[in-house]
């Protein structure tokens, strides 16, 4: 990236690298602490935003990215998958607050308010289950998104909670597509 200094270049790389262990290594909640100790070092941590290549990413998948110390799922959503999540009403949603740090508080949890892109294809947001932290599992569960095993939270394909313990959508954190290969966290 042109606005990037060599510094920032190296930093990039460490994340890429822990991030492609911690996709090698998202396969159940059990395996948190493992991510835990492969967190970036503290200025890492401390980064307000980062830049995340995502021209790898095909449709009907996602990456998993570290930033600020936790995972962010970032998917490409699939023309089946935004057809499905668009068919629900919000007000019958646990949680009718689409949860986006891109909007203001009590936004209501359509589909569009939690995603980005020309098509709402991208829907990025942190993947730590909003019962007690563990990291849902994608493609799972009842409604065809995540699945968090430690205590049964269904998420559709928005990654709003649909059942199960959890009170509250997946948070979408602030993200902004940079160009057709990049998308920006924070
Ligand atoms: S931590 Fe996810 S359901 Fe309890």
């Amino acid at each position: 990236m042109s606005h990037t200094d060599d510094t920032q270049a190296t930093r990039r790389d460490f994340i890429y690298y822990a991030t492609a262990g911690a996709g090698a290594v998202v396969t159940g909640a059990a395996v948190w602490p493992l991510i835990n100790q492969m967190n970036p070092s503290a200025d890492v941590l401390a980064q307000a935003s980062i830049p995340v290549d995502v021209s790898g990413v095909a449709p009907g998948t996602q990456i998993t990215v570290l930033w600020q110390g936790k995972p962010v799922f970032i998917r490409l959503r699939s023309e089946e998958e935004i057809a499905a999540a668009d068919d629900v009403d919000v007000s019958s949603l646990p949680d009718p607050d689409a949860r986006n740090d891109n909007l203001e508080a009590g936004t209501p949890a359509t589909t569009e308010n939690r995603v980005i892109g020309e098509n709402g294809e991208w829907l990025v947001m942190m993947g730590v289950c909003t019962h007690l932290g563990c990291v849902p599992l994608d493609n799972a569960g009842d409604f065809g998104g995540w699945f968090c095993p430690c205590h049964g939270s269904h998420y559709d394909l928005a990654g709003r909670i649909r059942r199960g313990p959890a009170p509250e959508n997946l948070p979408v954190p602030v993200a902004t597509i940079l160009d057709e290969s990049t998308i920006q966290l924070g």
